[in-house]
């Protein structure tokens, strides 16, 4: 049922030091910082020819990231995204299988501007996994 992986994220402290590393170490294409109040998180892009990874830095108070970041201080994998072509539809088989959906389990708009759900890490072999309608 999931298609392609959208993009890895990382959660960071020092997102501009994450960016130079992406760009000038490993000279990828990287996008602005963007602050995304309403998600608790400033997120950078960088462009792969084939996936993105999304850095996360903590953005105000109860960051949604903030509790990662205290137990992984030098950053780290936060969670994977693949795309679906029908979010409710997955979410729904996703359920019917067993897995637990975050939140109140409907769809919120993602960075993307694309509706998306998490699921459980404990569900998906320890990774926070968001399934992206694409
Ligand atoms: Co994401």
């Amino acid at each position: 049922m999931i298609g392609r992986l959208n993009h890895v994220a990382i959660a960071v402290q020092d997102i501009e030091a994450a960016t130079a590393v992406y760009r000038d170490t490993l000279g990828a294409e990287v996008t602005k910082a963007e602050p995304q109040p309403e998600h608790g998180v400033t997120v950078v892009f960088i462009n792969l020819p084939n996936t993105k990874i999304e850095l996360l830095e903590p953005l105000g108070e109860g960051s949604p990231i903030a509790k990662f970041l205290e137990k992984n201080p030098n950053g780290g994998i936060h969670h994977v995204c693949y795309e679906v072509d029908d979010i409710i539809a997955a979410r729904d088989q996703m359920k019917a299988q067993g897995a637990r959906v975050l939140g109140d389990g409907e769809p919120k708009i993602g960075a993307h501007g694309k509706p998306v759900l998490f699921l459980h890490p404990k569900d998906f072999c320890g990774t926070l996994t968001e399934l992206e309608q694409a």
